[in-house]
């Protein structure tokens, strides 16, 4: 079947259309469009919802039309369209369901609701049209680690339909702790990608940062307190980043402390993991999320589970597919979705899994 997936549940708007055939081999990726307000988000240092809102009105049809056009098919050759309806800011929530469901109602098709982050989940049962990936699907019992800018959870998925939330994080999830963290550091929002590209020239031994409840007996996270221990470190040493002479002429002590930083954040989400995996004794584990683009973090888990435990596969999204997008919403509605009529799908900015 071809699944439509729409996404908007924060500052990227995003559709991408899909190909599954059977539950047992991974779907393929048809098309993936993603349009985001990011650029305009960046001046600010955060996301205004009301702007990210009213971006998403401008792109929201545009989006779709181009990933149906770009997968080469008609919108009857549709035979579902999946939508992001929670959580995420209310009015981009609101703009992808009631775009959603007029499609739905005037293409006469049915229309799949979608929790956002059971989507960055089923990322990880794409493939792309032409590519030499695997066809294997992630075997259950595994283990989610999903890791965005609202989220830090450890999931259990025992099989389809089966899932347990075993850890989650008590204060800042970890791409916050990279978002405030590159704030202080006067790098623009969404800082997670440029700490980690800033980092690649640094030493991660130069700052002693802490890493709150890394041995902790739970699998729950908490970065707050390495947040504040950032503040604290530029504040005694009277680091100025927000002028950008001293930036300039500072810009090893930036490195090195985007390595630190990210250092500490990776340590605990691969300590913890590994915890969990070994603990539930998973098949595979399964990343998801913008954080799980970290190329660092990405490796670390890998090497960690060929030394500890060679038989747990691993799955990681290609990099475009963790950050948001329409096609990990359309691969979980086949997977886990059920279609409700258009008359009863509403968007729940509070949703969890
Ligand atoms: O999943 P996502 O695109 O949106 C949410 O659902 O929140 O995740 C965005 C988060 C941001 O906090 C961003 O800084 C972080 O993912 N991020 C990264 C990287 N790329 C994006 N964090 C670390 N390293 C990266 N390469
Ligand atoms: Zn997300």
């Amino acid at each position: 079947m071809t699944i439509l997936g729409i996404e908007t549940s924060c500052d990227e708007t995003a559709a991408a259309v899909i190909q599954a055939t059977d539950k047992n081999t991974v779907v393929t990726l048809l098309s993936n469009v993603v349009a985001t307000s990011l650029m305009l988000h960046a001046k600010t240092g955060g996301i205004i919802p009301e702007v990210a809102a009213r971006e998403q009105i401008k792109y929201c049809l545009p989006v779709i039309h181009q990933a149906i056009n770009e997968a080469k098919i008609k919108p009857q050759q549709i035979d579902a369209i999946a939508v992001t309806y929670g959580p995420g800011l209310i009015g981009s929530l609101l703009v992808g369901v009631e775009t959603a469901r007029t499609l739905s109602y005037v293409w006469n098709k049915p229309l799949i609701p979608v929790n956002h982050l059971y989507g960055h989940i089923y990322a990880n049962w794409i493939k792309q049209a032409h590519s030499d990936t695997k066809e294997q699907v992630p075997e259950f019992p595994a283990l989610a680690l999903v890791a965005s800018g609202n989220h830090t959870d450890l999931i259990l998925i025992q099989k389809e339909g089966q899932v347990t939330v075993i850890g989650g994080t008590r204060d800042d999830a970890a791409g916050e702790a990279f978002d405030k963290t590159g704030r202080m550091m006067g790098l623009t929002y969404p800082a997670g990608a440029t700490i980690a590209k800033l980092a690649l020239q640094g030493n991660p031994q130069a700052f002693i940062l802490p890493r709150p409840m890394i041995g902790s007996n739970d699998f729950d996270f908490s970065f707050s307190g390495l947040k504040t221990a950032v503040l604290n470190l530029i504040k005694k040493n009277n680091w100025d980043f927000t002028s950008q002479a001293f930036k300039k002429e500072n810009s090893q002590l930036l490195f090195d402390l985007c390595a630190s930083i990210e250092k500490a954040i990776i340590a605990i989400l691969v300590r913890k993991t590994l915890k969990a995996a070994e603990a539930y004794n998973v098949a595979s584990i399964v990343l998801g999320g913008g954080v799980a683009a970290n190329q660092k973090l990405r490796e670390q888990i890998e090497l960690s589970l060929i030394q500890q435990s060679p038989t747990v596969n691993f799955f990681v999204p290609p990099q475009y597919l963790c950050t948001d997008n329409g096609a990990m919403i359309a691969s979980a509605a086949f997977y886990r979705g059920k279609p409700v009529p258009w008359q009863d799908i509403a968007a729940d900015p509070q949703l969890y899994y």
